[in-house]
């Protein structure tokens, strides 16, 4: 059976993702930032196999979730899902010294990918947001303060993260997936797609042998490679972006 890890798996769209990764007959293993979390998600996803501790506004923790997620493994596909919103009315600095949202967005899912090794498949969660994101390499957020705007530059970020493991790795499908805007905490009670469908081209990408899905290096929407932002198509940007994440965790990408 082929195993699978899905990061913020306590609710919203990786709970769901994780579920279906079961009813497909994968081997999940779920994410929660601590153990009461954790719990929440295995009760979430019944079925799944073992769950993982860890959170992702803190450098340590992080390693340790890598460490706890290393001894589960390995895996033949990784869902990079968990996320934080833009709804924060100033910057937040983590225990680092870091902005939240980027540390969260981006550069936890970095510490992840040079502490784990590389699947044959990674689904990183996007947004079309990172489509007005700013190429922000130095993990800087802007001044003044928009969290919405920052949200916006992590998720550009993340995509840029994705695409350069997608050009080091031809031979694995490592995309970004787009779910549009779905109803759960971070989408709101008024986003048009209920869960199920959030969580269907993220899925696809993890599981399906369709040509799309066996391609790598892209940014996928409803199942279709879409027009991914310039910057990850910027290998200069992407290897700017590396030298300020390697500096941050002093960890290098495989
Ligand atoms: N919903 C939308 O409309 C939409 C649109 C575009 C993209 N997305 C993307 O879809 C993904 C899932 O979002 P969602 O809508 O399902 O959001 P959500 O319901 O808010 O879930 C976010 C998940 O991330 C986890 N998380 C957040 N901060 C964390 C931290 N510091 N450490 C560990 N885990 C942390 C949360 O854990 P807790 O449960 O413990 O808080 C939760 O499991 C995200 O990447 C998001 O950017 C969503």
């Amino acid at each position: 059976m082929t195993r699978v890890l899905v990061t913020g798996a306590a609710q919203g769209l990786g709970s769901e993702i994780a579920r279906r990764m079961v009813a497909l007959g994968y081997e999940v293993v779920v994410h929660g930032r601590d153990a009461a979390r954790t719990d929440v998600a295995l009760a979430a996803v019944p079925g799944a196999v073992a769950g993982v501790t860890g959170r992702l506004d803190s450098l340590a923790s992080t390693r340790l979730l890598a460490d706890d997620a290393r001894g589960r493994g390995p895996y033949e596909v990784i869902v990079h899902n968990a996320a934080l919103g833009g709804d924060q009315d100033r910057p937040v600095l983590t225990e680092d010294g870091l902005e939240r949202i980027v540390q969260v967005n981006v550069i936890a899912p970095y510490l992840l990918s040079a502490l784990l090794t590389v699947p044959r498949r990674m689904v990183f969660i996007g947004s079309d947001a990172a489509l007005s994101g700013r190429p922000l390499v130095d993990l800087r957020p802007a001044e003044p303060w928009d969290g919405h705007r920052t949200y916006a530059d992590s998720k550009l970020l993340l995509t840029m993260l994705a695409f350069e493991l997608a050009a080091r790795h031809t031979d694995r499908q490592i995309n970004v997936v787009h779910p549009g805007w779905v109803r759960t905490r971070m989408g709101g009670p008024r986003a048009v797609l209920p869960l199920s469908d959030g969580a269907d081209t993220p899925v696809w990408m993890a599981t399906s042998d369709e040509p799309v899905a066996r391609r790598g290096g892209q940014y996928v929407h409803k199942r279709r490679a879409e027009a991914a932002p310039a910057a990850a198509h910027d290998a200069r940007l992407r290897e700017a972006l590396v030298d300020s994440l390697v500096a941050v965790t002093g960890e290098h990408l495989h």
